[in-house]
């Protein structure tokens, strides 16, 4: 990296339909001056996330990204000047630091971390990721042991950390994934229960034979067919904590949403519940003691997914969107 130089990653239009590199353009930008309140920053890990693509639709829990901008997304990031008395040189914060080297952004609007190694796990486990997955499941899901959990995305950065924690609360796992081998990979190594594969056809019949008992808790990340295909297999009293739906997020939007609601959600009497991990950070110290805990004993396996160099940021979250990546995606600046 030139010290001199800020290399930015713009947007430089907003997709009508899918995602590509064309959308996207490698540009060098001045250094920003610092003002008071405000922290520089170099950037050192830049997330990838689902929602990246999400914001380009418009505002959502967050305003819009807007063509001819820097990239939005939330990084990892290293104090290199200071004009708020709240950081210091060398500080590791976590913000929207957008797709670049540097960005100069109000310490308000920064938390700072603790150094841990490895840094990564900052923003997968122990990050937006971990939280979603701890705060979702057992905030909004509350399975109990021996129910049945459902998750969607499964081999994903949040998915992959939902199905674990079900194992730690005692509960049947069952995750949702496209390909034999990443399904594999959750029964496997991460011991998850059993595993669908969305790709290969099928996904009622392949659910009920997962899923015997019917569904307790389903984690939709999905939306769309898969919500779907889940929701005649609730049982009553079952519970949805809708997390996300990738699969509404990169093309045109669908023309129909799932059948069945409110139908069944009467008849099962289901609790559908959204939620926004922000809304649970007062909790955030009592959610990492789990989860590091959980790491610690090894009953919680961390699986990241590091791409090198900042200019492959755009083909990074086109192939998140693809299905690439299994658990935490993230680009090393
Ligand atoms: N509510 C919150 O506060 C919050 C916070 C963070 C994330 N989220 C949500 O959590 C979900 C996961 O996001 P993430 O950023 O962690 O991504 P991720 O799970 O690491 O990766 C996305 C995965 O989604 C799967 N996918 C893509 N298109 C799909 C489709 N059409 N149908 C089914 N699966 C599809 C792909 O795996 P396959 O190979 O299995 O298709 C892909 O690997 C997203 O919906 C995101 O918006 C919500």
């Amino acid at each position: 990296m030139n010290a001199s130089v800020n290399r930015q990653i713009l947007l430089v239009e907003k997709p009508s339909g899918k995602l590509g590199p064309e959308h996207f353009k490698l540009t060098d930008g001045p250094i920003p001056e610092l003002k008071d309140g405000e922290a520089l920053l170099r950037v050192r890990y830049i997330s990838l996330d689902a929602a990246n693509r999400a914001w380009m639709h418009g505002a959502t829990y967050r305003s819009a990204v807007e063509a001819n901008t820097v990239m939005a997304g939330g990084g990892i990031a290293e104090v290199v000047a200071s004009k708020s008395p709240g950081l210091a040189p060398g500080d590791i914060v976590f913000g929207d630091t957008g797709w670049q080297d540097y960005a100069a952004i109000p310490a308000k609007h920064l938390t700072k971390l603790p150094k841990l190694e490895p840094m990564t796990h900052l923003l997968s486990v122990y990050g937006i990721a971990g939280l979603t997955a701890y705060f979702g499941l057992l905030e909004i899901g509350k399975p109990k042991a021996g129910e049945t959990v459902v998750v969607s995305a499964a081999a994903g950065s949040v998915g992959s950390i939902v199905g674990q924690i079900a194992k730690i609360k005692g509960c049947h796992a069952v995750g949702i994934a496209g390909g034999k081998d990443k399904c594999h990979w959750l029964t496997s190594e991460l011991g998850f229960d059993a595993a669908v594969d969305y790709k290969d056809g099928a996904v009622f019949k392949a659910l009920r034979a997962a899923a015997p008992k019917g569904i307790d808790v389903y984690f939709d990340n999905v939306g769309g067919d898969i919500l779907e295909a889940c929701l005649p297999q609730m049982n009553n009293y079952g519970r949805i904590a809708c997390c996300g739906a990738i699969s509404q997020y990169d093309g045109v939007p669908a023309e129909h949403g799932p059948r069945g609601v409110p139908g069944l959600i009467v008849v099962k009497r289901l609790i559908m519940q959204g939620f926004i991990v922000m809304d649970f950070m007062k909790e955030r110290d009592r959610a990492l003691a789990d989860l590091q805990s959980w790491v610690a004993g090894g009953k919680l396996k961390v699986q990241e997914d590091v791409i090198k160099g900042l200019e492959n940021t755009p083909k990074a979250l086109i192939g998140l969107l693809a299905g690439e990546n299994r658990g935490k995606r993230m680009v090393r600046v």
